[in-house]
């Protein structure tokens, strides 16, 4: 008798990301050879950066460089090597039209004599840098957009776009290990790097948020400063009764990251420090947004959601609230409440 053999998984674990996107980007052939150079040039970068990360005590890349950055902040010498090393991989490719970097105030145009290409792509080249020093998870986050203008270099209509037009969204988190979540709308997928052979190989295909784990982030030295009614649930959630529990490392990638793994919602609300909130909406919300949507959780500004905005400009701020779907909601229909 004929046995009938167990279906096959239609991706094992030790797929590779370039095999990856080759196959679930087969129905579409105008794009796939534009979006897989851009990824591949994305992972080389990440790459580069995931080795520095993990010599930065021996190679001097500790510590701030004495400059700000134009959103107040100070640079740390990491931040200007990733910087330079996203922008350097992507540049010549022929695959993106510009680049926007928190980093940097205005757009990057592609310079001559490389040629734009179809996507724009938006990136937090380092995320967390506060943490550099500590050993703690950090991280690049990055948006893509398919251009609107048709040749040349990229205008700025090309990125100030509706969350809902980008076409993918990832980041990468160097922590204990290298790991890239990425998603282009069919969910989302992580491939972790073995560094033993320079390649991203997929360890975990089509992540959903747990919407049962009771786990929040956020800065809670700053909720003084928050909405009533948000302290109002944050003091909810120490009843023991309730089963909550709190994880912040302080760098959005790495809590981020935890909780798609775990479960968990992350807040960063408007507080007195940041009254329009701290994080941007560009290169930090809008791509972590389509995460969470991927991924069966939602993500809002406390209003709406995050990826319903349309961007006014390159480095505007955001409050987020983003995780699993039910407690986002019930924050968000708090907040949305008029007392
Ligand atoms: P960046 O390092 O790119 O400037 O981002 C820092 C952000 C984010 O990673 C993190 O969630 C947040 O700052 C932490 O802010 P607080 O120190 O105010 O908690
Ligand atoms: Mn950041
Ligand atoms: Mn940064």
């Amino acid at each position: 008798m004929l046995s009938i053999p167990p279906a096959r998984p239609q991706f094992e674990e030790g797929t590779t990301l370039d095999r990856f996107l080759l196959e679930t980007l087969r129905d579409h052939p105008e794009a796939t050879g534009h979006f897989v150079t851009m990824i591949n040039q994305v992972t080389l970068a990440a790459k580069l950066v995931s080795a520095r990360v993990n010599r930065a005590g021996l190679a001097g890349m500790f510590g701030a460089t004495g400059s700000m950055n134009i959103q107040g902040e100070y640079v740390q010498k990491m931040d200007v090597y990733a910087n330079e090393t996203f922008k350097r991989a992507l540049e010549h490719a022929g695959v993106v039209c510009m680049i926007v970097s928190e980093e940097e105030e205005d757009i990057i145009p592609i310079p001559a004599p490389f040629i734009p290409g179809h996507y724009v792509f938006a990136m937090d080249p380092l995320d967390g840098s506060s943490n550099i020093d500590t050993n703690a998870s950090i991280g690049t986050i990055f948006a893509v957009f398919r251009r609107q203008s048709t040749r040349g270099q990229g205008e700025p209509r090309d990125v100030l776009r509706c969350g809902r037009d980008m076409i993918a969204a990832g980041y990468i988190v160097y922590g204990a290990g290298t790991v890239l979540v990425l998603s282009t709308g069919q969910g989302v997928h992580a491939f972790t790097l073995d560094p033993s052979v320079g390649e991203f190989f997929l360890s975990h295909h089509d992540i959903r948020l747990k919407p049962e784990t009771r786990s929040y982030s956020c800065n809670e030295a700053y909720s003084g400063t928050w909405d009533e009614r948000l302290q109002t649930w944050l003091a909810s959630t120490k009843d023991p009764a309730a089963g909550w529990s709190a994880r912040y490392i302080g760098s959005l990638v790495g809590d981020f990251h935890r909780n798609l793994v775990k479960g968990g919602v992350f807040l960063y609300p408007p507080s007195k420090k940041s009254p329009s909130g701290k994080l941007r909406l560009l290169y930090e919300a809008f791509p972590l947004a389509f995460l969470a949507e991927q991924a069966g959780g939602a993500a809002t500004d406390g209003h709406g959601p995050i990826l319903d905005r349309t961007l006014a400009s390159l480095h505007e701020r955001t409050p987020l609230y983003i995780g699993n779907r039910a407690t986002v909601t019930e924050i968000t229909r708090l907040l949305s409440t008029t007392t």
